[in-house]
């Protein structure tokens, strides 16, 4: 495995991450924290739920459209992005088998990585599986590109990412791909805002978990003291962004420590802090971001109730 990250550098980002995020006005914490391996397990509960409709959507779209990316795409490197997704790449290496012969699979956990990689290539003698441990935010110039690679980054995760990171990271993508790669990239699309926002603050309180699972990881990590009942989970649309907000509401006046940074944190009664955003974008927004990082659109695809995309880009 080739590794551009260790534990060490991730428990540096992590205490840089907090230490800055709990010190701003408002208060922030990255999404990237959610996914201790709790976290991970609330997530893949996340996917079932009813109101949580993204991850079945975009799973009809590949299962519809695997035949056209294989033809279009004649790919022999899939490299896939943050590969939690486990259905949904083995959806495209079926698809791609004619023409695969590498699968690099890219992630922050090396353990995740060990154990799906060795699924992986189980299932599919003679292709090369090559995981690949590194934070594709730091990472995208180091990866491995070679001939007609297909790099796959599915789910939505691009809406995580705020406007001017988004652009940035896409012009890193395109590098990756040389002249004959292609981008596969799922994204969440506009809709009704009752609807978004059920899906980020479902009845059972699944997303609830979620959101707070964030503090026990910091106080596992950083020696902190968050009582997580003394926060309340929040799903706020903003229209004028275009993007769902989560956000941890403190239940009342309160001090947290972080022994491990030494930092004292106060939270004022009805404090929020942003722990997510979840961008929905618009078929021209799409076009016109990654345009601007070099990239044309060759097929933009929706299941058929609009609800989520499944954009191929190439380099234009
Ligand atoms: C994994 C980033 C795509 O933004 O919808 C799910 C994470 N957060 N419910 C998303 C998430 C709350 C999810 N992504």
């Amino acid at each position: 495995m080739d590794r551009f990250l260790t534990a060490d550098d991730l428990a540096k980002s992590l205490r840089a991450d907090v230490r800055e995020g709990l010190t701003a006005v408002p208060k922030t914490l990255p999404p990237k924290w959610f996914y201790d391996e709790r976290g991970s397990e609330l997530f893949e509960e996340i996917t079932a739920l009813d109101e949580y409709y993204p991850t079945r959507r975009e799973r009809e779209i590949l299962t519809a459209r695997a035949p056209d990316i294989a033809a279009a795409t004649g790919a022999r490197t899939l490299l896939e992005l943050g590969a939690g997704s486990g259905e949904k790449t083995r959806l495209l290496l079926d698809a791609l088998s004619g023409t695969l012969r590498t699968y690099i699979p890219v992630d922050v956990s090396a353990d995740f990585l060990e154990d799906a990689a060795r699924g992986i290539a189980a299932d599919h003698p003679g292709l090369a599986v090559r995981p690949v441990a590194a934070d594709y935010e730091q990472h995208l110039h180091l990866l491995p590109g070679g001939e007609r690679t297909l790099v796959a980054f599915l789910g939505g995760t691009i809406g995580n990412m705020p406007p001017a990171a988004r652009i940035g990271f896409l012009g890193g993508l395109r590098a990756v791909l040389g002249d004959d790669g292609f981008l596969l990239l799922g994204a969440d699309l506009v809709k009704d805002p009752g609807r978004l926002v059920r899906a980020y603050d479902d009845a059972a309180g699944i997303t609830a978990e979620f959101d707070k699972n964030v503090l026990r990881v910091l106080n596992r990590e950083l020696d902190a003291d968050f009582d997580p009942s003394a926060f309340e989970h929040v799903a706020h649309w903003n229209a004028a962004e275009e993007w769902i907000e989560m956000r941890l509401r403190s239940r009342r006046d309160q001090d947290v420590r972080i022994g491990g940074l030494d930092l004292d944190v106060p939270f004022a009664a009805g404090e929020e802090m942003r722990t997510e955003i979840s961008a929905k974008f618009r078929r021209e927004r799409l076009e016109s971001e990654l345009g601007a990082a070099g990239l044309a659109l060759a097929e933009f695809w929706t299941d058929p109730a609009g609800d989520f995309s499944l954009s191929l880009a190439r380099p234009a």
